[in-house]
């Protein structure tokens, strides 16, 4: 799963341009589904037939990023957020444009080290000398993405975009190792969007219809020194959501979610998030409502360009899924 995990985090991918990744999760997954479309927003949309309950799996495939906004006459080049971008994160990162070009993120000289690290302070450094190289080479409106190589440090992987590609690489390993058998007809939604308000879970989820819905994506931890106080740790299992920012999750998805993971002893956590949400918050209030759950995959540093989840959760996440789709859910669309 390693190099698959690799070639989807080295993509370019902000929201609204998560052409190349779409292009290879098609090719990975292509011969183990039954059908494949991409639809107008460009969610990619596999499908793997079955009789009864129609389940929707929802992983994005864009990641945070910049748009520049304004160049000044020496070249360097002022951008705005593409979703959740952390100034604090982002000093001296490597940025790279659609076309390859990379800069540099840099910072006005600060009154006090001690002062907050500030949007409006930053700029981007393509070693252009003046301003007219710069618009050449990245003219205002254009998209970037951090650039940073996949490692793999045993266990654990660091990686930019881990969120969401890891839910991506999850729902291609899932489909792998279905083989085509499942006791559910299986929708594996590809999302783009998602970081500038889960957008492509919400189109496709009222295209789709299903029955019920399960979001796969990454969730914070509380692992780490002096971190806020969360239950969730790296290597503990898959997270089953319970309940973050936005949703509360179907109480009978979460419960044959348990049940699953007991009986196969698959090893698994619960997750509280007390900020950030999913694709499942939004799927849920489509149509006449679809009952949503999450399966996450716990993550250090998220919206950074070092991102860090451990092989074992992402391990766990998958049988869960695989064990989910090959049992029937018929229980789960009935009235509550
Ligand atoms: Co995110
Ligand atoms: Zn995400």
């Amino acid at each position: 799963m390693k190099s698959i995990i690799k070639k989807l985090t080295e993509t370019f991918g902000p929201s609204g341009f998560e052409k190349s990744v779409r292009n290879v999760i098609r090719k990975e997954i292509r011969d183990h589904v039954d059908s494949i479309k991409s639809d107008k927003l460009g969610n990619l949309i596999a499908h793997i037939k079955g009789k009864g309950t129609k389940v929707m799996l929802a992983s994005h495939m864009d990641e945070i990023g910049v748009v520049t906004s304004y160049i000044d006459k020496n070249g360097f080049i002022r951008f705005s957020n593409v979703g959740g971008f952390f100034p604090v994160h982002s000093l001296t990162s490597r940025i790279i444009f659609e076309n390859g070009r990379i800069g540099v993120i840099g910072e006005e000289r600060r009154k006090s080290m001690s002062d907050p690290v500030e949007m409006t302070k930053l700029y981007i450094d393509i070693g252009a000398r003046d301003r007219k190289e710069a618009e050449k080479l990245v003219p205002i409106g254009t998209f970037g993405c951090y650039e940073r190589g996949f490692e793999d440090i045993g266990k654990r992987i660091v990686a930019k975009a881990l969120d969401d590609r890891i839910g991506c690489a999850v729902l291609i390993e899932v489909a792998k190792r279905l083989k085509r058998k499942v006791k559910n007809d299986t929708y594996l939604v590809f999302t783009v969007q998602e970081e500038v308000g889960l957008k492509g879970a919400r189109t496709s989820a009222f295209g789709i219809d299903p029955d019920i819905a399960l979001a796969v994506d990454v969730t914070a931890t509380g692992d780490t020194p002096e971190a806020k106080k969360m239950a969730v740790k790296l290597g503990a299992g898959a997270a089953i959501k319970i309940k973050d920012w936005g949703i509360v999750c179907d109480p009978k998805i979460v419960e044959t979610l348990i049940r699953i993971a007991r009986r196969n002893k698959i090893p698994y956590q619960f997750e509280i998030l007390e900020r950030g949400t999913t694709g499942a918050t939004v799927i849920q209030l489509t149509k006449g409502g679809i009952p949503s759950a999450a399966v996450s995959i716990p993550s250090r540093y998220i919206h950074s360009a070092s991102e860090i989840v451990d092989m074992d959760d992402v391990e766990a996440a998958v049988k869960l899924i695989v064990k989910f789709l090959k049992t029937d859910q018929g229980g789960l669309k009935n009235n509550r």
